[in-house]
């Protein structure tokens, strides 16, 4: 009875078809960039949620931090950065960095032919489905908040969400003292109980960025920055249990999956992942003890590369 159905009904005729079809799969690598190491947490990310897939991650770190930067020169950044990864044959690009995100995503989707992931509307989703209140805050480099990337994506989800953003740009540098401070795994220092940050200097300059945020009452906080994750133990100190600190990470690793699904663009079972590391700094030994820690086990040696001056 079934099998005759199918035969005569024409959209099973077609769904059968394009099951048929598949499977399809593409080894090529997903290219990956953040204008430093801070990406290196959503590369990590991408590579639980898909252990298959080989990664090319660029950290522009000899020109880090982005967010001081105009938006201007940051697009001409993503542009040269997506140029580079896709000459390189990556099947998507990811901008795993917030600024990077709001100065160039659209631009870059529009130059490039393969798909581009950018930081913010993972975090403002995860946001938006996580606050109770529709109160929801956003820290970030001065550049992200300036483009007001985050108050706009959020709305878009649910207009009655009222966004508090803030740029909090000293956090870059603490989150960097705290890095060369400690030596041990990453979770050091993104644990809630991590005490690395917990310092009188820091504690006061956290106080002030995030005490007008408090009390405007958000139940929900977006950490729109790739090294504000390390800080949640500083950031939940001033912010109080009963606010959620929220990252793009796990939602950016969960899109770049449905994105190569949908496209039947996901690396073949038996692909050897390859994992491969370019820094345009020459602190190449720094980039790879830290990469290590992120990872949980020795990455192989980055690589430098010069980029021509943008
Ligand atoms: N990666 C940047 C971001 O996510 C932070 C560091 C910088 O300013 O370059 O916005």
């Amino acid at each position: 009875m079934q099998n005759s159905n199918e035969d005569t009904n024409p959209a099973l005729a077609s769904t059968r078809g394009v099951s048929e079809s598949l499977p399809s799969y593409d080894d090529a690598p997903i290219g990956i960039f953040d204008s430093g190491f801070g990406g290196l947490t959503v590369a990590r990310e991408i590579v639980e949620e898909l252990p298959n897939e080989s990664i090319v991650y660029f950290g522009d770190t000899a020109r880090c931090p982005y967010g001081p930067r105009s938006q201007e020169e940051v697009d001409g950044f993503v542009q040269q950065i997506c140029t580079w990864l896709v000459e390189r044959g990556v099947k998507l690009l990811v901008i795993a960095c917030n600024t990077a995100t709001a100065a160039g995503l659209e631009h870059a989707q529009r130059t490039f032919s393969v798909p581009v992931i950018g930081a913010v509307e993972p975090g403002a989703r995860a946001a938006a489905r996580a606050t109770k209140n529709r109160r929801v805050g956003v820290i970030a480099t001065k550049g992200t908040v300036e483009s007001d990337c985050y108050p706009r994506a959020i709305r878009h989800i649910d207009a009655g969400i009222t966004v508090f953003s803030t740029a909090t740009p000293k956090f870059v540098d603490i989150v960097e003292q705290g890095i060369r401070i400690s030596n041990g795994p990453i979770e050091d220092l993104t644990s809630k109980a991590s005490k690395v940050y917990i310092r009188p200097a820091f504690q006061e300059i956290a106080q002030d960025y995030l005490e007008p945020l408090r009390r405007c009452g958000v139940d929900t906080l977006v950490l729109g920055c790739t090294h504000y994750p390390m800080l949640k133990a500083l950031i939940g100190g001033v912010m109080g249990h009963g606010v959620l600190l929220v990252s793009s990470a796990e939602e950016m690793a969960k899109d770049v999956r449905a994105t190569l699904a949908l496209r039947g663009q996901l690396a073949s079972p038996d692909n050897e992942p390859t994992h491969e590391f370019f820094t345009s700094s020459h602190a190449v030994d720094d980039f790879q003890s830290f990469g290590s820690r992120v990872f949980n086990r020795e990455i192989g040696r980055p690589v430098h590369v010069d980029l021509p001056a943008w």
